[in-house]
C-alpha cells in the first residue's frame, strides 16, 4: 500500500508492520518517532496523519492507505531547522531527547491551529506527550518563543477565560 511520507510517495507492507510506527521505523527507516509505552499513553510515537496528531503505536498501517504522514524528519526545510526545532535547542528543551520528536509534532500541530496560544493552551495541547526528564517548563518556553516571534502578542496563561483568545 502507498503512503505519502513527508511529501514523498512510499510503499509499505502492512503484513510486515501492523502498526504505523513499525512501518515507519522498520520499513522506511524513519526512526524519529519512538516506541515508548506502546499503549497510547506517552506520545513518544506521535506523528501527523492527514494533519491530525496520532499515536503511531496504536495506528494500524492497513488503515493508512493513501494517507499523508508527517514525521519529525519532515519538519526541517532542507538544511534549515523548523523554528520549533531551533527553539527547543535554544531553550534547552530536550534532555535525553526521547520524547522530543513527538513533542515537536504536537507543538507544530498546535501552532498550525492556534498560532498564538496562551501558556495554558500550550500545556493542554501538549498534555498527551510525556517527558520522563521533566523538561515541561522549557518546552512551554520554547513553544511560547515561536508563537511570540510569529507576530501578534499572545495573551498569557493566567488571563481569565474570557480573555484567552488571539490578540486582535
Ligand atoms: S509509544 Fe505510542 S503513545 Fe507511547
Ligand atoms: S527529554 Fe527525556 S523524555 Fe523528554
Amino acid at each position: 500500500m502507498k503512503l505519502s511520507v513527508n511529501g514523498t510517495p512510499r510503499d509499505v507492507d502492512p503484513s510486515r508492520s501492523p502498526t504505523l510506527l513499525a512501518a515507519l521505523r522498520d520499513q522506511l527507516e524513519l526512526t524519529g518517532a519512538k516506541l515508548g509505552c506502546d499503549h497510547g499513553e506517552c506520545g513518544a510515537c506521535t506523528v501527523r496523519l492527514n494533519g491530525d496528531l496520532v499515536y503511531a503505536c496504536l495506528t494500524l498501517t492497513a488503515a493508512c492507505d493513501g494517507a499523508a504522514v508527517q514525521t519529525v524528519e519532515g519538519l526541517a526545510d532542507g538544511g534549515t531547522l523548523h523554528p520549533l526545532q531551533q527553539a527547543f535547542i535554544t531553550h534547552d528543551a530536550a534532555q535525553c531527547g526521547y520524547c522530543t520528536p513527538g513533542q515537536l509534532l504536537a507543538a507544530a500541530a498546535l501552532l498550525d491551529q492556534r498560532p498564538h496560544p496562551t501558556d495554558d493552551e500550550i500545556r493542554t495541547a501538549m498534555s498527551g506527550n510525556l517527558c520522563r526528564c521533566g523538561t515541561y517548563p522549557k518546552i512551554v518556553t520554547a513553544i511560547r518563543s515561536v508563537a511570540d516571534a510569529s507576530g501578534a502578542s499572545a495573551t498569557r496563561a493566567d488571563a481569565p477565560p474570557s480573555a484567552t483568545g488571539d490578540a486582535p
